[in-house]
């Protein structure tokens, strides 16, 4: 959909499926007089167990259809694209991009924790950027990753109150609760949806730490130039693959309907 002429620019986001919504939610908190367009590239989820250049080009041409879309700045709300593809995004968008690891890793700092974990798809663990980021800002910091390849489909079917999330999660976290982790960053954007769950695995001593907010704080902070302070917190939900399912979840995570939903061609090469 078009936005009207003279409409405000909106912010775009974009990620592979639900989990990008967290932090629409987040940003819609924070900036309710701007619009958004949120594209969840369904078509090709997950990004998080696929190679490097895979996600480089999925995340590229995400981002090229949504500067089609005349946006103010974009949020990279994938940990797996800001993690592989972040530069290749700033590079071929005209708009300032945010991604999602400096974020995470500045609000798991705020903690205070001595001992962190890093939790997200195989991909994002792989690329090591939370690891890199986190010994670049506190190098004396005991940091321990784990990558928790079924979440994403747990999350997608809206399992994340689940006695099957419990016992998945007690595997994958099992290492990080006896190593004695302070804090856990949820370093994939769908985990937030998991969190009645793991906050049962790991018990109250244990921090876990979602980027949303802190995401919405940077572009608060560092863009606060482009926001226009003309939308009225309307949201398009453009999806590369149909679902009612999507709608759903949208709904659920954003206590309403987007304002529009549609399928487009983001013209994958
Ligand atoms: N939500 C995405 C992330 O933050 C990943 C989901 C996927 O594997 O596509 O990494």
């Amino acid at each position: 959909m078009r936005p009207a002429a003279g409409a405000p620019p909106p912010i775009g986001i974009f990620d592979s499926g639900v989990g990008g919504l967290t932090v629409l939610r987040a940003l819609v908190e924070a900036l309710p007089a701007e619009d958004f367009v949120y594209l969840g590239d369904t078509a090709r989820l997950p990004y998080g167990t696929k190679s490097a250049s895979t996600v480089r080009r999925y995340a590229v041409n995400a981002a090229r259809h949504l500067v089609g879309r005349e946006i103010s700045l974009l949020v990279v709300a994938c940990n797996t694209a800001s993690s592989y593809a972040l530069e290749a995004v700033r590079e071929a968008c005209p708009v300032p991009v945010v991604g999602v690891v400096e974020p995470g890793v500045r609000a798991v700092l705020a903690t205070g924790a001595r001992r962190v974990g890093v939790i997200g798809t195989e991909g994002t663990i792989r690329s090591e950027a939370y690891q890199r980021e986190l010994e670049r800002r506190n190098g004396g910091l005991g940091v321990r990753a784990a990558a928790c390849p079924l979440f994403v489909p747990l999350a997608e079917e809206g399992w994340g109150d689940h006695p099957v999330t419990d016992t998945v999660a007690a595997h994958y976290l099992g290492p990080l609760l006896e190593w004695g982790v302070e804090a856990i960053v949820l370093g994939c954007t769908h985990y937030p949806l998991l969190v009645p769950s793991l906050e049962r695995v790991v018990g109250p001593g244990v921090r876990l730490v979602d980027s949303a907010s802190a995401v919405a704080a940077a572009v608060q902070a560092d863009h606060g130039a482009l926001l226009t302070g003309r939308g009225c917190g309307q949201v398009v939900v453009e999806l590369t693959d149909g679902s009612e399912h999507f709608r759903n979840v949208a709904r659920a995570i954003l206590g309403r309907d987007p304002e529009h939903l549609e399928l487009v061609d983001v013209n994958h090469g």
